[in-house]
């Protein structure tokens, strides 16, 4: 999959301020839930139809317009990081299906030779995909994309290939991309920010930290 940045200032903004190390646990929670909302928005506006609805207005008829697919979406919530990002999304999707998986990176395991964590998967429940859904699967950060790559096996297999599928994060990591990119070409990956490059321990700089840990205390 291609990967593609999303442009709005508000969300440049919104990230800028939870970077900062001074930014509280409520903020930058909220930050989480404000970058959420935007990239929803976002998602609508690049990937979703408007079609054309008669609407009576108190004054008279006319033709309005109406977002398609939105019934037919479902979002994962890569657990924890992820959970007030989901929040945010559902201001944009409030009908959407909602998944939830447990993936962690085993940090005492630590980064092998390629680069890569093994994860533990802890909690998998997944809804049915079909095949007009379009599907996000957020998680605020994409270090070295092996999280990612781990919850989009548990999230395809055995279902149909989604009419979309999104990886959504806030800030990546460019050694996530291209792992998640090449393992997975028929996702769109959707970031605010691509970082200059990981740390010995994976972790991503400049960064935000550890969002979990930032968000949840
Ligand atoms: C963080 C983050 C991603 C993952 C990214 O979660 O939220 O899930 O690491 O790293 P990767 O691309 O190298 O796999 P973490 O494992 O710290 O769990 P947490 O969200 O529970 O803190």
């Amino acid at each position: 999959g291609d990967a593609s940045l999303l442009t709005h200032a508000l969300a440049r903004d919104t990230l800028s301020r939870i970077r900062d190390v001074s930014t509280s646990q409520v903020s930058f929670r909220k930050g989480l839930v404000k970058l959420g909302r935007i990239a929803g928005y976002e998602i609508i506006d690049g990937a979703m139809d408007v079609e054309y609805v008669p609407v009576e207005t108190p004054m008279t008829e006319m033709t309005g317009e109406r977002v398609t697919g939105m019934d037919d979406v479902v979002i994962i919530n890569v657990l924890r990081a992820a959970t007030p990002f989901v929040e945010g999304l559902l201001k944009a999707f409030p009908r959407a299906r909602q998944g939830v998986i447990s993936a962690g990176r085993d940090e005492e395991a630590g980064m092998n030779d390629g680069g890569e964590f093994p994860i533990t998967i802890d909690y998998v429940k997944l809804p049915t995909i079909r095949e007009e859904d379009t599907v996000i699967v957020a998680d605020p950060m994409l270090a070295t994309g092996s999280t990612m790559c781990v919850v989009l096996d548990h999230v395809l297999n055995d279902q149909p290939e989604p009419a979309d599928l999104f990886v959504l994060s806030a800030v990546s990591a460019p050694d996530g991309l291209i792992r998640v990119g090449e393992q997975f070409p028929e996702a769109d990956l959707l970031t605010v920010a691509i970082d200059d490059h990981l740390d010995e321990d994976g972790f991503i700089v400049p960064g935000l930290g550890d969002a979990g840990d930032r968000a949840f205390g």
